[in-house]
């Protein structure tokens, strides 16, 4: 049951209030006294806030879609922990979220489990296929084929996702995969109604997805017009690969019926995957990135992401400051976080790539001595311009997904896991007869060496196609603990911008004293090096753009959102939830 938030208000902002505020005098003894009668309670939620976080005592999940927060809010409720709960959610998004809850693509999850304090990532990244190789994408003319590294069979990277949550399921869950595959199976098999927004979005996707028959089938109706709001949408095919997934423990995926499909695909039309490659699919479990941060601890996603290490790289940055005295999102404030990005991110295209291939110095990169040298390179009031730009790079207009959620259960178990088919429905093309979207991961390889990808993202040889590599991500699954106890976790999509939009979020909550909720809605910034561009979402201050501007730095309105985060903290009492209303349709559902 979700739980009435309870009146707490924290000493500095009572007498703020009471200053400006008419109350009579009990409730003004009660604000006075609530301080005191909550001392071991940390407040977190104040009414006064613009924001409120969903609120419970005994679970949450909160993600990009409503259903499956409440599937997985439901698992809680039947017992199941964090991973089950997480699961459960995963493979619903996967019918109710189908631009980016996925099956054919692959992702991060970051577990803590609370029993034994441990904390673990489970890469099930994409793989290139044995086939693939450094000039994968050059067309004849030695130029980036653009078109075939996004929007081609040969974009797919070999899906993880489904052995990415078996292998979560199987290890660390507690209920049967028929189990949690249950309300999954149910949506495919009744249908769900078409929501506005979805509807939007095929409508969206339309030139793309009608390159892929499957796709159009899936997607539209016959007369060709995109699914509509309120359309009852069964996914036959897709109910039919999930029970398959179920009564084989994910074997048909990779080695059975659905990987000859897969196959199939590939061999009429031109494509790299081969059964080869999809028996030989591999899970890894890698040690979280740690750091720490003003007394808290971080442990986030290692390589094949770049999120961990670049996000505890500029939170060792930022330390050395007294953020909260510039004043959030202030250009003072902004400055420094600019200024700390263009660092990471031109570390990033150099260093980075999958670590199974070429070692990533994460010791070095993370290390607060280095981040000491950084900083102390930093003019407090000028920009430095970005080396070696290359003129003309922008973010893409293309409407990109990824998908983050995340789970927290009253053992204290947490899951933060985010996945992705790249784009919003991946390479456009669903495998016909199974109900499903390839991504189009391919594209997060350096396709050339210096040449952007799709979110204007240069890399090096760390970051080249080679068989059997994962493509450099920068997904940022995060956990963030205090005295060795989880107290937040959070996650977004939105590509290059994804590992800033965490940055910011815990920045909010650390060093801003936001709840959780407040610290989601905040308008974001994003600078990644090249383009030497801050992206700014238009709630940013006009005034602050215009000191930034005057500082030297080149400002530029992103076409499109910063980021949407999934956050979930918890205090002594309670767990707080709260989805980032920059995307329609997401919910916190406690119990
Ligand atoms: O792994 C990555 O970094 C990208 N493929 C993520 C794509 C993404 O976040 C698109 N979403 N909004």
């Amino acid at each position: 049951m979700v739980m009435p938030i309870i009146m707490s208000i924290k000493p500095k902002r009572a007498l703020r209030r009471i200053k400006r505020a008419r109350v009579s005098g009990a409730a003004l003894l009660l604000m006075l006294l609530a301080p005191l009668l909550n001392a071991n309670q940390p407040a977190i939620i104040d009414y006064t806030d613009r924001f409120h976080p969903v609120v419970s005592e005994s679970g949450m999940v909160v993600s990009q879609e409503a259903l499956a927060s409440r599937i997985g809010a439901d698992i809680l409720a039947q017992g199941g922990n964090a991973i089950d709960a997480a699961v459960a959610t995963g493979f619903a998004l996967a019918v109710t979220l189908p631009q980016a809850g996925n099956i054919g693509g692959g992702g991060f999850m970051m577990i803590y489990l609370a029993g034994e304090k441990r904390t673990l990532a489970v890469d099930y990244r994409e793989m290139a296929p044995l086939a693939a190789h450094r000039d994968l994408f050059l067309g004849d003319d030695g130029e980036v084929d653009k078109n075939k590294a996004r929007y081609s069979r040969y974009s797919a990277g070999v899906p993880g996702t489904v052995a990415g949550l078996l292998h979560a399921l199987n290890s660390y869950g507690t209920m049967s995969l028929q189990d949690v595959l249950k309300p999954a199976i149910k949506l495919a098999d009744q249908g769900i109604r078409v929501t506005r927004s979805l509807s939007f979005s095929f409508a969206r996707a339309e030139q793309r997805l009608k390159k892929s028959p499957a796709s159009t089938a899936y997607y539209f109706l016959k007369d060709g017009s995109p699914l509509p709001e309120g359309h009852l949408w069964k996914q036959s095919d897709l109910a039919n690969t999930l029970k398959k997934i179920a009564n084989t423990n994910g074997e048909d995926f990779y080695q059975g019926s659905i990987a000859k499909k897969i196959v199939a695909q590939m061999q009429e039309h031109g494509g790299l995957i081969s059964a080869e490659d999809l028996a030989a699919y591999k899970v890894v479990e890698r040690e979280a990135v740690t750091g720490s941060y003003r007394g808290y601890e971080i442990a986030a996603m290692p390589p094949p992401s770049s999120g961990g290490v670049h996000l505890v790289q500029m939170l060792n940055i930022l330390e050395g400051w007294d953020l909260k005295a510039s004043g959030h999102n202030s250009a003072d404030y902004l400055h420094r976080l600019i200024e700390s990005m263009r660092r990471a991110y031109a570390d990033r295209s150099e260093y980075l790539g999958d670590p199974d291939f070429n070692p990533v110095p994460v010791a070095e990169l993370t290390d607060k001595s280095y981040a000491k040298k950084l900083r102390d390179g930093i003019n407090l009031q000028r920009a430095t311009a970005s080396s070696a730009v290359k003129p003309g790079l922008t973010l893409p207009e293309e409407s990109p997904q990824t998908t983050h959620f995340s789970v927290w259960d009253k053992h204290g178990n947490v899951v933060s896991n985010t996945y992705t088919l790249n784009f919003s429905y991946g390479s456009g093309i669903a495998v016909a007869g199974a109900g499903f979207l390839l991504n189009n991961e391919m594209d997060d390889f350096s396709a050339k060496l210096g040449v952007p990808n799709a979110y204007g993202l240069v890399g090096g040889a760390a970051n080249a196609i080679e068989p059997r590599k994962r493509p450099l991500s920068s997904m940022t699954p995060v956990i963030v603990f205090k005295e060795g106890n989880p107290v937040l976790t959070t996650g977004s999509p939105g590509g290059s911008s994804i590992i800033n939009t965490v940055l910011q979020t815990i920045l909010n909550v650390v060093d801003f004293d936001m709840n959780i909720a407040e610290a989601a809605a905040q308008p974001r910034i994003h600078h990644q090096w090249l383009p030497d561009q801050v992206f700014y979402e238009e709630d940013i201050n006009v005034d602050t753009r215009k000191r930034l501007e005057a500082m030297g730095h080149v400002l530029k309105s992103s076409s499109r959102v910063i980021g949407r985060t999934q956050t979930i903290s918890r205090d002594e009492r309670f767990i707080y939830g709260a989805n980032d209303t920059r995307w329609p349709g997401g919910a916190a559902a406690g119990l």
